[in-house]
């Protein structure tokens, strides 16, 4: 199980490193910290903990990990309220432990992507308590601010995802302040030059810490219309829950001036002229918003200047992802922008695990990692996900997420999603932690049996079929940054293909390639019609046994090919 990823160097010698930046088309492991792994005993996670641990994920393939914040918090939103930038939380460890992480994770060859959270900061933190004080003291106007209507109410109708509104009174200043998440969570300023400045110092102080790039939270929340208007209601027909739960009023907005302001561009810019000044590291921006999410994507993704990737929530809902919808996201992206760069996930901590969201069968279940590793984009795996754990029933007497407790029983929150990973099937705390009597979030016992032990002793188990996809990709240009097109429906079957063209640059050399990638996304049998060329397989999912694994020189061409339920198969052209 501990050992050093297998493909490294084969991707290296595939793709070259030196042609292709590692996060385009890279992998992703998101590592939510206070649940990966417990060192010290206290039932919560920690980043010795995550280093223990690293061997694993290397050993998955990925190139990168995502660590969920592990800054100085009050926690009420579980480190996303950071009250220190620069300081590690003590529940997590020290920066000694921060530095140590960073080194073995690169000795692995895993880059290091740290989660900034610049949107708010936690009301603990001193700029807001300076902000809070004074209506004149220099960080006055480092929060949005705004005078009562004549009636007292807030001076907008702007909801909090996290349900009410969006502004709270403060008795010192006699004045509303704006969250768009929990009271506790102030929004920053923005369009003050100092708050930029500010944030952009500590994205510094981390890049010359030597982070391989940022996860960057709600990034179209930051800024706001500074007119402060009301925002529309939304159509009944247009509202969904990829942001918020249908149950939440936030849904019933068209959040047209709370975010994703013109500005923010600009500041993004910035951002990006910062990182650049850095070998090698990436941005990668949450986009929430339930109508233009994907137009966003494609506006903060486009050239070289902004983000170089936004991760996206499209396949994060409880929506079923048919071939349909799938062809139906890209098309929306490649009108934004046809040079826009995504990063797909289909689970993290905010949303139920996929299995359960989905209600997918092994099979499904199996085909998924194949799509994804197929599909343009750098691609995003959450902890556990390779597992296939379905979401953990957590009872409401031990809820921890406040957004649960508000919106329970009809939401029941995010911590189903969230409870420790499990390592081992034979202790009750599955290897999470091995002494604490009580775990922060329960370990759900249904877990145990999927645990890491018991799928790297089981060669059919789903955590193997993992590493073959992301092996596929890694030893496939085309799936890593190749063009993708002519994706269609045929049936129920999402057909399309991905092509790379021969590279020589630097001494490096990529061989050019072109695949037919055809997933049957449903719960029957279908057939599928392959263009012209002389495909010979790759990969597939025929044989229960041997998942993703089928030689390549042994299966014919066909013309037509039939695919069982939830079956894919990834063909290459060699006429080329
Ligand atoms: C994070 C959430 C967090 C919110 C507020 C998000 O999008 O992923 O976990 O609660 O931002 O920071």
């Amino acid at each position: 199980m501990n050992q050093h990823s297998p493909f490294s160097q084969d991707r290296k010698q595939l793709i070259g490193e030196s042609l292709t930046p590692w996060w385009r088309g890279g992998i992703i492991y998101q590592i939510y910290p206070r649940s990966f792994q417990d060192s010290n005993g206290d039932g919560i996670g920690d980043l010795a903990g995550i280093s223990q641990r690293l061997d694993y994920v290397a050993s998955l393939g990925v190139d990168a990990v995502w660590i969920s914040p592990f800054f100085k918090s009050p926690m009420n939103d579980f480190g996303y309220d950071v009250s220190d930038y620069r300081a590690i939380d003590p529940l997590f460890g020290d920066m000694a432990d921060f530095e140590a992480l960073l080194e073995r994770a690169h000795a692995l060859g895993l880059k290091v992507m740290i989660d900034l959270v610049l949107s708010h900061t936690s009301d603990q933190h001193p700029w807001f308590a300076e902000s809070r004080a004074k209506r004149d003291n220099p960080r006055a106007d480092w929060y949005v601010w705004a005078d009562a209507k004549p009636d007292g109410t807030p001076p907008n109708n702007w909801l909090s995802i996290f349900g009410g509104s969006a502004w709270q009174w403060d008795s010192r200043r006699q004045q509303y302040y704006l969250h768009n998440f929990l009271a506790s969570q102030p929004d920053l300023n923005f369009h003050c030059p100092a708050v930029q400045d500010a944030l952009l110092d500590l994205a510094r102080f981390w890049l010359e810490k030597g982070v391989d790039g940022f996860r960057l939270d709600t990034i179209n929340f930051y800024f706001h219309d500074a007119k402060l208007r009301d925002n529309p209601a939304l159509a009944l027909d247009q509202r969904n829950a990829s942001i918020a739960p249908m149950v939440n009023p936030y849904n019933h907005q068209d959040h047209l001036y709370s975010k994703s302001q013109p500005e923010n561009l600009a500041f993004l810019e910035r951002l990006r002229a910062l990182t650049d000044q850095y070998d090698a590291r990436a941005c990668l921006g949450e986009v929430g918003d339930a109508k233009r999410g994907l137009e966003i994507m494609g506006d903060y993704t486009q050239g070289d200047k902004r983000m170089h990737m936004c991760y996206a929530f499209e396949f994060l809902e409880s929506r079923p992802l048919t071939a349909d919808y799938i062809c139906q996201v890209f098309q929306r992206l490649e009108a934004a922008a046809g040079d826009a760069w995504p990063c797909w996930a289909f689970s993290n901590h905010d949303v139920p695990r996929f299995v359960s969201r989905w209600g997918l069968s092994p099979e499904a279940a199996r085909c998924l990692p194949a799509l994804m590793m197929c599909l343009r984009g750098t691609a995003c795996l959450y902890q556990g996900e390779e597992l296939g754990l379905p979401e953990a029933d957590v009872a409401f007497e031990r809820l921890q997420d406040p957004y649960g407790v508000e919106f329970w029983p009809e939401f029941k929150g995010r911590d189903g999603c969230r409870t420790p990973m499990v390592w081992q099937s034979d202790t009750p705390n599955g290897g999470f932690s091995e002494t604490a009597d009580q775990t922060w979030l329960p370990v759900d016992q249904g877990h145990l049996g999927l645990s890491v032990a018991s799928q790297e002793a089981d060669p059919t188990a789903l955590l193997h079929s993992y590493r073959r996809c992301i092996a596929l990709r890694r030893a496939n240009p085309a799936l890593v940054n190749g063009a993708q097109f002519d994706m269609q429906t045929q049936g129920p079957i999402l057909v399309f293909q991905r092509q790379a063209e021969d590279q020589h640059k630097g001494g490096g050399t990529s061989k050019g390639q072109r695949l037919f990638c055809a997933f049957n996304l449903s719960d029957n049998r279908a057939s599928v019609a392959l263009p012209p060329g002389q495909w010979q397989v790759i990969a597939g999912s025929y044989a229960p046994q041997s998942p993703e694994a089928i030689p390549t020189s042994q299966l014919e061409a066909p013309l037509a090919e039939h695919l069982g339920a939830w079956q894919f198969m990834i063909w290459q052209d060699h006429s080329l």
